[in-house]
């Protein structure tokens, strides 16, 4: 028998970023999170996917119980946005993303996803379903993995 997994679950959040309105120090500024969360990410076995919408951060956090929490109690402390808001915290099945971290910007690369998901109106009102910005964050990890030529792993 195989033995019992610990258990998994997903933390969907969003918030709103307090980053430059300069282009070039905003991306500075979201590499910085990026290469801090990358290394804490990996240490605590999380995956994880951000996505960022003008100045709206939206996020799934996926790991082992107590390292999703302590992740997220971190991520909720940070000065570089505000209103951090939970939309869902559930036991998942399994893991649906690959990367301990990575973060998609809306620009003209991924304009067609984030468009269709009409994620920031529902942003904008404070609103939005998790299950909005799940679909989002599965279209853009399919998105990429189908560009490095390994979407036949993700059917
Ligand atoms: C939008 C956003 C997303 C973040 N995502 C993560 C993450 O996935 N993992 C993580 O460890 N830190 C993440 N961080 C950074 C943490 O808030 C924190 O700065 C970092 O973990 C370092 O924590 P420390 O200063 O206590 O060492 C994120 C920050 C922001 C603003």
């Amino acid at each position: 028998m195989r033995a019992k997994r610990t258990s998994l679950v997903h933390i969907i959040y969003f918030s709103r970023l307090n980053l430059s309105s300069d282009p070039q120090l905003r991306a500075g500024q979201i590499a910085d999170i990026g290469r801090q969360a990358q290394k804490k990410n990996e240490f605590s076995v999380i995956t994880s996917l951000l996505m960022v919408d003008q100045g709206f951060a939206a996020q799934i956090i996926e790991g082992e119980r107590n390292s999703v929490q302590d992740t997220f109690n971190r991520i909720a402390e940070d000065q570089r946005h505000r209103d951090v808001q939970i939309c869902e915290w559930r036991e998942i099945t399994k893991r649906e993303f690959v990367n301990s971290f990575k973060s998609v910007v809306r620009g003209p690369a991924s304009e067609a996803a984030f468009s269709k998901a009409n994620l920031l109106p529902a942003l904008q009102r404070g609103t939005p379903k998790a299950s909005s910005i799940h679909g989002l964050a599965v279209a853009l990890q399919a998105e990429a993995m189908s560009k490095q030529g390994i979407d036949h792993l993700f059917v």
